[in-house]
């Protein structure tokens, strides 16, 4: 039998939902909507579409959306200048520097400006380091998404094991790190790990995010398995898909054959990243104006 099917679309869908009721308690206790500020450098086609629906996302769960769009030739310390206006402008909550920057940009410079407590991708090293040793932060928004499907997929996860395939900074660690607070037993997999297959097959949850399309296969799964597909790759063009089918890091169609129940890519992983970006967004908005809220009603 077929491995269901974990809908992130409408998860997603709900979460914005719950967040736009939150927000307007936050608007009638603070006066003010709770407010994020994204800013783009350059034009990246991708990080434009990208940073297009946060904004309109973001004014649809009726917060404030802030949009900074720079020239590429923009220099680092312009851009640090203006981080640090939005550090101390009271309107923002949260701060968002869209990744990658041109490369004569310093990407860890620009993160350690942000200010931790408007840190909402969970980027900076305090929130890393909060994350590790298990105080609130701020979480990446892509790996928290994920644990949230799996927790509402699995409910606890208390003891299960769980492979992470990909060791980068904005996904593998900060999933090994959530794993391992819900007490998995967790394995950080990457391009150097000796029998991949042999690692994975030993998983109750594997969560791939090597940026490799179609890399895991069905026959790697252990049966029953919950998949949880981080990658979105575009395939060359062919006739029947002229713009180049998307597809995740694992192999969708032989491994729903095996898997409990597995992400599909479009629309697993995929729209949790902005929904988890509000959902932060407005828990540093209630932090930053010393409103009450409970952070786990989201
Ligand atoms: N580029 C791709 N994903 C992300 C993300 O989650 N945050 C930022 N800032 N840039 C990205």
């Amino acid at each position: 039998m077929a491995g269901a099917v974990i809908d992130g679309k409408a998860f997603a869908e709900g979460l914005r939902a719950r967040i736009a009721v939150a927000a307007a308690q936050f608007e009638v206790h603070a006066g003010r909507k709770a407010g994020l500020a994204v800013v783009l450098v350059g034009e990246d086609p991708a990080s434009q579409v990208y940073v297009r629906s946060k904004g309109k996302q973001t004014v649809e769960c009726g917060m404030a959306s802030f949009e900074h769009r720079l020239s590429e030739d923009t220099s680092e310390h312009d851009l640090l200048a203006l981080i640090e206006k939005l550090n101390a402008d009271p309107a923002v909550d949260g701060i968002l520097v869209q990744l990658p920057l041109p490369g004569h940009i310093d990407e860890q410079n620009v993160i350690a400006t942000i200010s931790p407590d408007k840190d909402v991708d969970g980027f900076h090293v305090v929130n890393s380091g909060r994350l590790s040793v298990g105080l609130p932060g701020f979480v990446p928004c892509t790996p928290l998404g994920c644990l949230m499907l799996l927790k509402d997929k699995l409910g606890s996860l208390s003891g299960l094991d769980a492979v992470v395939i990909g060791r980068s900074n904005i996904v593998g660690k900060p999933m090994a790190q959530l794993l391992l607070a819900e007490s998995c037993t967790v394995t950080v997999a990457h391009s150097r790990t000796k029998d991949l297959p042999e690692v994975v097959r030993r998983a109750d949850i594997v969560v791939a995010a090597v940026g490799r399309a179609e890399m895991v296969k069905g026959e790697w799964i252990k049966p029953g398995a919950t998949v949880i597909d981080v990658g979105i790759n575009r395939l060359p063009p062919l006739e029947a898909s002229p713009k180049g089918r998307l597809v995740g890091d694992v192999d969708y169609a032989s491994a729903i054959q095996v898997a409990g129940a597995i992400t599909p890519v479009p629309g697993g992983v995929g729209p949790m990243t902005i929904a988890v970006l509000l959902r932060n967004t407005l828990v540093a908005a209630h932090r930053n104006a010393g409103v009450d809220f409970d952070e786990s009603s989201l």
